[in-house]
Protein backbone atom coordinates (compact mmCIF):
# COMPACT_ATOMS: atom_id res chain seq x y z
CA UNK A 1 0.00 0.00 0.00
CA UNK A 2 0.99 3.63 -0.90
CA UNK A 3 1.51 6.03 1.94
CA UNK A 4 0.57 9.49 1.55
CA UNK A 5 0.42 12.73 3.74
CA UNK A 6 -2.04 14.68 4.43
CA UNK A 7 -0.97 18.38 5.04
CA UNK A 8 -0.07 21.42 3.02
CA UNK A 9 3.11 22.02 5.92
CA UNK A 10 6.00 21.71 3.91
CA UNK A 11 8.08 21.22 7.32
CA UNK A 12 5.91 18.19 8.44
CA UNK A 13 6.20 16.98 4.08
CA UNK A 14 10.03 17.35 4.69
CA UNK A 15 10.45 15.29 7.69
CA UNK A 16 8.48 12.39 6.35
CA UNK A 17 9.95 12.59 2.82
CA UNK A 18 13.17 11.96 4.89
CA UNK A 19 11.85 8.82 6.33
CA UNK A 20 12.47 7.13 2.90
CA UNK A 21 8.63 6.01 2.88
CA UNK A 22 6.13 8.61 1.79
CA UNK A 23 5.17 8.04 -2.00
CA UNK A 24 2.81 11.01 -2.36
CA UNK A 25 0.91 14.38 -1.11
CA UNK A 26 -2.52 14.79 -0.48
CA UNK A 27 -3.73 18.72 0.23
CA UNK A 28 -7.45 19.85 0.76
CA UNK A 29 -8.50 23.99 1.12
CA UNK A 30 -8.24 23.66 4.82
CA UNK A 31 -4.92 22.29 4.93
CA UNK A 32 -3.51 24.96 2.38
CA UNK A 33 -5.39 28.38 4.49
CA UNK A 34 -3.48 26.52 7.46
CA UNK A 35 -0.01 27.93 5.78
CA UNK A 36 -1.29 31.19 5.30
CA UNK A 37 0.23 31.24 2.52
CA UNK A 38 -1.31 31.28 -1.58
CA UNK A 39 -1.82 27.38 -2.99
CA UNK A 40 0.43 28.02 -6.40
CA UNK A 41 3.12 28.97 -4.41
CA UNK A 42 2.59 26.11 -1.97
CA UNK A 43 1.91 23.38 -4.23
CA UNK A 44 4.66 24.28 -6.33
CA UNK A 45 7.28 23.82 -3.65
CA UNK A 46 5.31 20.61 -2.50
CA UNK A 47 5.81 19.43 -6.12
CA UNK A 48 9.76 20.20 -6.46
CA UNK A 49 9.95 17.88 -2.94
CA UNK A 50 8.12 14.32 -3.42
CA UNK A 51 8.60 13.63 -6.84
CA UNK A 52 5.30 11.78 -6.49
CA UNK A 53 1.86 12.26 -7.08
CA UNK A 54 0.80 16.00 -4.83
CA UNK A 55 -3.07 16.74 -4.70
CA UNK A 56 -4.17 20.32 -4.88
CA UNK A 57 -8.23 20.96 -4.97
CA UNK A 58 -10.30 22.71 -6.98
CA UNK A 59 -12.04 25.80 -5.02
CA UNK A 60 -15.15 26.15 -7.63
CA UNK A 61 -18.37 23.94 -8.05
CA UNK A 62 -19.27 24.55 -11.83
CA UNK A 63 -18.01 22.79 -14.95
CA UNK A 64 -16.40 25.43 -16.42
CA UNK A 65 -14.93 27.26 -13.85
CA UNK A 66 -13.23 23.34 -11.97
CA UNK A 67 -12.12 22.76 -15.77
CA UNK A 68 -10.46 26.16 -15.90
CA UNK A 69 -8.72 25.96 -12.33
CA UNK A 70 -7.70 22.09 -12.81
CA UNK A 71 -6.07 23.23 -16.09
CA UNK A 72 -4.25 25.78 -14.18
CA UNK A 73 -3.16 23.10 -10.90
CA UNK A 74 -2.19 20.72 -14.00
CA UNK A 75 0.03 22.78 -15.23
CA UNK A 76 1.96 23.60 -11.88
CA UNK A 77 4.29 20.65 -12.64
CA UNK A 78 4.28 17.03 -13.73
CA UNK A 79 2.74 15.35 -10.65
CA UNK A 80 0.18 17.46 -9.49
CA UNK A 81 -3.25 15.60 -9.17
CA UNK A 82 -6.27 17.75 -9.24
CA UNK A 83 -8.93 17.08 -6.58
CA UNK A 84 -12.32 17.61 -7.74
CA UNK A 85 -15.50 16.90 -5.50
CA UNK A 86 -17.91 14.27 -5.64
CA UNK A 87 -20.53 16.67 -7.35
CA UNK A 88 -22.31 15.83 -10.99
CA UNK A 89 -20.28 19.03 -12.29
CA UNK A 90 -17.21 17.30 -10.41
CA UNK A 91 -17.80 13.89 -12.08
CA UNK A 92 -18.15 15.62 -15.73
CA UNK A 93 -14.81 17.39 -14.75
CA UNK A 94 -13.37 14.29 -14.18
CA UNK A 95 -14.37 12.56 -17.37
CA UNK A 96 -13.16 15.14 -19.34
CA UNK A 97 -9.56 15.60 -17.39
CA UNK A 98 -9.40 11.89 -18.11
CA UNK A 99 -9.87 12.40 -21.62
CA UNK A 100 -6.90 14.81 -21.35
CA UNK A 101 -4.56 12.94 -19.68
CA UNK A 102 -4.64 14.90 -16.45
CA UNK A 103 -4.86 12.77 -13.07
CA UNK A 104 -7.62 13.16 -10.72
CA UNK A 105 -8.53 12.29 -7.31
CA UNK A 106 -12.14 12.45 -6.57
CA UNK A 107 -12.91 13.96 -2.49
CA UNK A 108 -15.20 14.39 -0.14
CA UNK A 109 -16.57 10.55 -0.72
CA UNK A 110 -19.02 8.91 1.71
CA UNK A 111 -20.66 6.04 -0.22
CA UNK A 112 -19.56 3.06 -2.23
CA UNK A 113 -21.88 3.90 -5.01
CA UNK A 114 -20.50 7.34 -5.45
CA UNK A 115 -16.95 5.59 -5.58
CA UNK A 116 -18.48 3.74 -8.04
CA UNK A 117 -19.37 7.04 -10.68
CA UNK A 118 -16.08 8.15 -9.70
CA UNK A 119 -14.55 4.79 -11.41
CA UNK A 120 -16.80 5.09 -14.58
CA UNK A 121 -16.15 8.83 -14.99
CA UNK A 122 -12.15 7.72 -14.83
CA UNK A 123 -10.72 8.89 -11.76
CA UNK A 124 -7.21 8.44 -11.16
CA UNK A 125 -8.33 7.82 -7.04
CA UNK A 126 -11.28 8.49 -5.50
CA UNK A 127 -10.83 9.41 -1.79
CA UNK A 128 -13.33 7.71 1.00
CA UNK A 129 -13.45 9.97 4.44
CA UNK A 130 -13.37 7.00 6.61
CA UNK A 131 -12.80 9.24 9.59
CA UNK A 132 -15.50 11.43 8.92
CA UNK A 133 -18.17 8.75 8.59
CA UNK A 134 -17.04 7.08 11.91
CA UNK A 135 -17.48 10.68 13.16
CA UNK A 136 -21.30 10.61 12.44
CA UNK A 137 -21.47 7.16 13.50
CA UNK A 138 -21.05 5.15 10.60
CA UNK A 139 -18.40 2.51 10.46
CA UNK A 140 -15.57 4.08 7.55
CA UNK A 141 -13.69 1.47 6.61
CA UNK A 142 -16.83 -0.81 5.92
CA UNK A 143 -17.37 1.55 3.14
CA UNK A 144 -13.75 0.64 2.03
CA UNK A 145 -14.16 -2.76 1.90
CA UNK A 146 -17.24 -1.98 -0.20
CA UNK A 147 -15.95 0.02 -2.84
CA UNK A 148 -12.72 -2.36 -3.07
CA UNK A 149 -15.72 -5.27 -3.40
CA UNK A 150 -17.31 -3.07 -6.51
CA UNK A 151 -13.91 -1.96 -7.96
CA UNK A 152 -12.79 -5.55 -8.06
CA UNK A 153 -15.91 -6.79 -9.78
CA UNK A 154 -15.61 -4.28 -12.25
CA UNK A 155 -12.01 -4.20 -12.97
CA UNK A 156 -11.87 -0.33 -12.71
CA UNK A 157 -8.43 0.96 -12.59
CA UNK A 158 -9.27 3.20 -10.46
CA UNK A 159 -6.94 3.02 -6.80
CA UNK A 160 -8.73 3.50 -3.24
CA UNK A 161 -7.18 5.92 -1.35
CA UNK A 162 -8.18 6.03 2.14
CA UNK A 163 -8.34 9.08 3.52
CA UNK A 164 -9.47 11.13 6.52
CA UNK A 165 -7.08 8.74 8.27
CA UNK A 166 -7.26 9.14 12.26
CA UNK A 167 -5.68 6.54 13.45
CA UNK A 168 -3.10 3.24 13.41
CA UNK A 169 -6.36 1.04 13.16
CA UNK A 170 -7.17 2.76 10.14
CA UNK A 171 -4.31 1.90 8.58
CA UNK A 172 -4.00 -1.62 9.12
CA UNK A 173 -7.28 -2.27 8.34
CA UNK A 174 -6.87 -0.45 4.86
CA UNK A 175 -3.61 -3.06 4.25
CA UNK A 176 -5.76 -5.70 5.27
CA UNK A 177 -8.03 -4.82 2.57
CA UNK A 178 -5.64 -3.96 0.35
CA UNK A 179 -6.23 -1.02 -0.73
CA UNK A 180 -4.12 0.93 -3.14
CA UNK A 181 -2.83 4.39 -1.32
CA UNK A 182 -3.62 5.89 2.62
CA UNK A 183 -3.21 9.82 3.36
CA UNK A 184 -1.92 10.00 6.65
CA UNK A 185 -1.24 13.40 9.14
CA UNK A 186 2.37 13.38 10.21
CA UNK A 187 0.94 12.08 13.77
CA UNK A 188 -0.73 9.01 12.24
CA UNK A 189 3.04 8.69 10.60
CA UNK A 190 4.71 8.80 13.74
CA UNK A 191 2.48 5.96 15.80
CA UNK A 192 2.75 3.14 13.01
CA UNK A 193 6.53 3.49 14.37
CA UNK A 194 6.32 3.08 17.75
CA UNK A 195 6.23 0.91 19.97
CA UNK A 196 6.14 1.10 23.65
CA UNK A 197 7.99 -2.62 23.58
CA UNK A 198 10.45 -1.62 21.13
CA UNK A 199 11.38 1.37 23.08
CA UNK A 200 11.77 -0.97 27.04
CA UNK A 201 13.41 -3.21 24.60
CA UNK A 202 16.04 -1.15 22.98
CA UNK A 203 16.76 0.59 26.91
CA UNK A 204 17.67 -2.82 28.31
CA UNK A 205 19.75 -3.93 25.18
CA UNK A 206 21.53 -0.65 25.02
CA UNK A 207 21.73 -0.85 29.38
CA UNK A 208 22.97 -4.16 28.46
CA UNK A 209 25.72 -3.28 26.26
CA UNK A 210 27.63 -1.23 28.37
CA UNK A 211 28.14 -3.98 30.68
CA UNK A 212 29.80 -6.18 27.94
CA UNK A 213 33.50 -6.58 28.70
CA UNK A 214 35.81 -4.75 26.73
CA UNK A 215 39.05 -7.10 24.95
CA UNK A 216 42.03 -6.01 26.75
C1 LIG B 1 -7.92 13.91 2.09
O1 LIG B 1 -7.58 14.06 0.97
C2 LIG B 1 -8.35 14.99 3.00
O2 LIG B 1 -7.42 16.04 2.86
C3 LIG B 1 -8.30 14.60 4.46
O3 LIG B 1 -7.88 13.27 4.62
C4 LIG B 1 -9.44 15.03 5.28
O4 LIG B 1 -9.21 14.62 6.61
P1 LIG B 1 -10.01 15.22 7.85
O5 LIG B 1 -11.35 14.59 7.90
O6 LIG B 1 -9.17 14.82 9.04
O7 LIG B 1 -10.07 16.71 7.66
Amino acid sequence: MKIFIDTADVGEISEAAGLGLLDGVTTNPTLIARTGRPMREVLTEICALVPGPVSGEVLSTTYDEMLKEARELAAIADNIVVKIPLIADGLRVVRTLTEAGIKTNVTLCFSPLQAALAAKAGATYISPFVGRLDDVGHEGMDVVDQILEIYDHYDFDTQVLVASVRSPGHVLHAMRMGAHVATLPLKVIHQLIKHPLTDVGLERFLADAAKIAKPK
